[in-house]
C-alpha cells in the first residue's frame, strides 16, 4: 500500500515535469484572427505543456514592435499575417534563422518565403485579396456590385468603402502592392487617392472592414477572400468578388524573434505551425486560407486559387525595406491618412 502512495507521488512529480509549469514558456504574437489564435494555441499547449502568453496584433503594427524591441525583444515567435513584414524583419536581422523538419513538405510558394528570407521565414498559409459587399445595404440603396477595382471609383460609392491602413495593416500593404504591380506606381497612387473619395474609413486590422461591412456599418469592404468567406457562413449577407483585373495574395508566414528568450519552445511552435495537423486546426474555427503543407487538408470553403486571375506578386521586391518604406512614405504623401 505504502508503495502504491510513493509510486503514485513519483508519477505526479514526473507529470509535473511534463506540464505548463515545468516545461517554461512562450510568448507569441499572433497576426491571424482572434479566434484561430486562441484554438492554435489551446492545442499546442495540451501538446507540448508549454505555457504559452499569446496577443494578438496586426501585421505592421507587429513589425513596429519587433523593432522596437530589438535590443531586448519580449516576443519569441511571430505566428501568421501577411509575408512582406516578415521579409521585412528578416532583411534586418530581426528573425532567426530556423530549419524546421517540415520545411520538406511545404508547398514552393512557402518555402519561397523561407528561400528569399535566407530561412529566417516561412509560408504558413496563402489567402487572396477582394471585396465583399453588403447584399441588403446594396438591395436598399439600389447599388450595381462592383467587378473590378476600376468599378471602386464609381462616385455611388462614396463613403460606403472601407478598407485598413497600411502601416500597421499587412491586408492594406498587399492592396498597395497589388495595385502597385497591377497599374505601376504613379498610376497606383492616382488610384489609391481617388479611391480615398469613397473610403469611409481606414481600419486598423486587415479584418476589420469586411466585420463592420457584415454588420450593415459600410457597403464594400477591401480585404481577404478568405475573412469575408468567414463572415458569409456566418450568416451576414456578404458576396465575394474577386477583382476583373487580377489580384493580389498573401503568403502568411512564421518568425522566431532573433534573441529569443524561449528560443526552443519557438521552434516546437514553428514545427507545429508548419505541421499538416497544426494547419488543419484554422478550418476549424472557419479561417478558409490556402494551407502550406502538402499534407494538411484543402478547407472546401477555401477560394479556389486555380480559378482566380492572380497577379504574379514579387515577394522579394515588396517585402524589401526599400520598396516598403517608399510606399508607405507616398501613401502618406498622397493618400495622407495616417
Ligand atoms: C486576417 C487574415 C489573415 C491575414 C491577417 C493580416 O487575420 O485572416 O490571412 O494575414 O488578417 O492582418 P492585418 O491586420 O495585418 O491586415
Amino acid at each position: 500500500m505504502k508503495n502504491k502512495f510513493l509510486a503514485s507521488a513519483a508519477m505526479a512529480v514526473s507529470m509535473m515535469a511534463g506540464s505548463a509549469y515545468a516545461d517554461g514558456q512562450l510568448n507569441l504574437v499572433c497576426s491571424t484572427q482572434q479566434d484561430w489564435c486562441e484554438k492554435m494555441v489551446a492545442e499546442f499547449e495540451r501538446e507540448t505543456g508549454i505555457d504559452v502568453k499569446a496577443v494578438r496584433k496586426s501585421t505592421g503594427e507587429t513589425l513596429a514592435q519587433v523593432r522596437a524591441e530589438a535590443s531586448n525583444p519580449k516576443i519569441d515567435v511571430w505566428w501568421g499575417g501577411t509575408g512582406d513584414p516578415h521579409l521585412q524583419a528578416a532583411e534586418l536581422g530581426l528573425s532567426a534563422q530556423y530549419d524546421s523538419p517540415e520545411l520538406g513538405n511545404l508547398l514552393g510558394w512557402a518555402s519561397n518565403m523561407h528561400d528569399i528570407s535566407g530561412g529566417r521565414t516561412a509560408g504558413i498559409y496563402a489567402g487572396a485579396l477582394g471585396f465583399g459587399y453588403n447584399t441588403e445595404i446594396f438591395a436598399e440603396k439600389g447599388l450595381e456590385p462592383p467587378a473590378c477595382w476600376s468599378d471602386l471609383l464609381d462616385p455611388s460609392y462614396e463613403d460606403e468603402i472601407q478598407m485598413s491602413n497600411p502601416h500597421s495593416s499587412g491586408t492594406a500593404y498587399t492592396v498597395l502592392a497589388t495595385m502597385t504591380q497591377l497599374l505601376g506606381e504613379d498610376e497606383a497612387f492616382k488610384y489609391l487617392a481617388s479611391l480615398g473619395n469613397n473610403i469611409s474609413s481606414y481600419t486598423k486590422s486587415g479584418s476589420a472592414p469586411g466585420k463592420n461591412v457584415a454588420r450593415g456599418e459600410a457597403g464594400i469592404a477591401i480585404g481577404f477572400q478568405h475573412d469575408m468567406i468567414k463572415l458569409a457562413g456566418e450568416g451576414f449577407p456578404i458576396m465575394i468578388v474577386s477583382p476583373c483585373e487580377g489580384t493580389g495574395y498573401e503568403v502568411g508566414s512564421v518568425s522566431i524573434i532573433e534573441g529569443a528568450k524561449n528560443l526552443e519552445n519557438a521552434q516546437k511552435w514553428v514545427d507545429f505551425a508548419l505541421s499538416a495537423e497544426g494547419q488543419e486546426i484554422g478550418a476549424k474555427v472557419k479561417n478558409y486560407q490556402v494551407p502550406s503543407n502538402s499534407g494538411a487538408a484543402m478547407p472546401k470553403e477555401a477560394p479556389d486559387f486555380a480559378s482566380l486571375k492572380l497577379i504574379d506578386y514579387d515577394f522579394a521586391t515588396y517585402g524589401s525595406t526599400d520598396t516598403r518604406t517608399k510606399l508607405l512614405v507616398r501613401w502618406d504623401e498622397e493618400v495622407g491618412t495616417n
